[in-house]
C-alpha cells in the first residue's frame, strides 16, 4: 500500500538466465516484502531466458535486446540503454545479466543501478568472476564462509558501494553447484529483494563509495 504523497519505484530487472533472481523480486513485491516498488519492465540479452517466461507468467513487460540483432557493439549500447529508458524506471536491477553494461548507461544510472554477485565482495570479484567460476574458486581456496553481495554499479567491475552482505557457511563435500544454491537460497534471494525495499523507501545513501544505510 503506497503513503500519500510516495510514488512507487519503477524498477527495470535485466537478466539472461533462469531468473530466480527476478522471481524473488517478483514475489518480494506480490508479499509486500518489498514496498513502494513497481517491476515495469524485463530486459534479457537471451531470447531464451527462462527469466523472460517468468515475467511472462506475472504479466510483467519484457523484451529481449540481443548483441547478435546489431551490426556492432557500439550500436548495440545504444540499443539497450533506449530499451531500458523507455520503462523510465528509477532503479535498473542487475539479476544475473551477463552482458558489459555500456559506459553511457553507467553514467546515465550513477547511483541507480544495482547488481547481486555471489560472493562476498572484494573475494572472488571483478574480471572473470562470474556463475559457477566464483563458487569453483572458493572451493579451491578452501574458503570456510562464502555469501552474496548486493553494490551499486560504477565504471569498475564489481567495485561499486556495497549495500547488503550476507554470509553462507561451505560444508564439507561441497560442489560448486551445490554451494553456488545455498548461496542464492540462503543470500541472494534475500539481500537482492531487501536491498531494492531499502532503496524504494529512500533507505539508501552513498558518500564517497560507501553506503549509509537507514534501517
Ligand atoms: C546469480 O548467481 C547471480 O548472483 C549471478 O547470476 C546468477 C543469476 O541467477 N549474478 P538467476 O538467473 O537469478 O537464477
Amino acid at each position: 500500500m503506497l503513503e500519500t504523497g510516495t510514488a512507487d519505484c519503477r524498477i527495470v530487472v535485466m537478466v539472461s538466465g533462469g531468473g530466480t533472481n527476478l522471481q524473488a523480486i517478483i514475489d518480494g513485491v506480490e508479499s509486500g516484502a518489498i514496498t513502494n516498488t513497481k517491476i515495469v519492465g524485463v530486459i534479457s540479452n537471451n531470447k531464451n531466458a527462462y527469466a523472460l517466461k517468468r515475467a511472462e507468467k506475472s504479466g510483467i513487460p519484457f523484451r529481449c535486446v540481443s548483441p547478435k540483432d546489431y551490426a556492432s557493439r557500439e550500436i548495440f549500447n545504444e540499443e539497450l540503454l533506449k530499451a531500458v529508458d523507455e520503462y523510465a524506471p528509477d532503479l535498473i536491477v542487475l539479476a544475473g545479466f551477463l552482458v558489459v553494461i555500456p559506459p553511457a548507461m553507467i553514467r546515465a544510472y550513477q547511483n541507480r543501478m544495482i547488481n547481486i554477485h555471489p560472493s562476498l565482495i572484494p573475494s572472488f570479484c571483478g574480471k572473470g568472476y562470474y556463475g559457477l567460476k566464483v563458487h569453483e574458486a572458493a572451493l579451491a581456496r578452501g574458503v570456510k564462509v562464502v555469501g552474496a553481495t548486493v553494490h551499486f554499479v560504477d565504471e569498475g567491475t564489481d567495485t561499486g558501494p556495497i549495500i547488503l552482505q550476507k554470509a553462507v557457511e561451505v560444508k564439507q563435500g561441497d560442489t560448486p553447484e551445490i554451494l553456488q544454491r545455498r548461496v542464492m537460497e540462503q543470500a541472494e534471494w534475500k539481500i537482492l529483494p531487501r536491498a531494492i525495499d531499502l532503496i524504494a523507501n529512500g533507505k539508501v545513501t552513498v558518500q564517497e563509495n560507501k553506503t549509509i544505510i537507514e534501517e
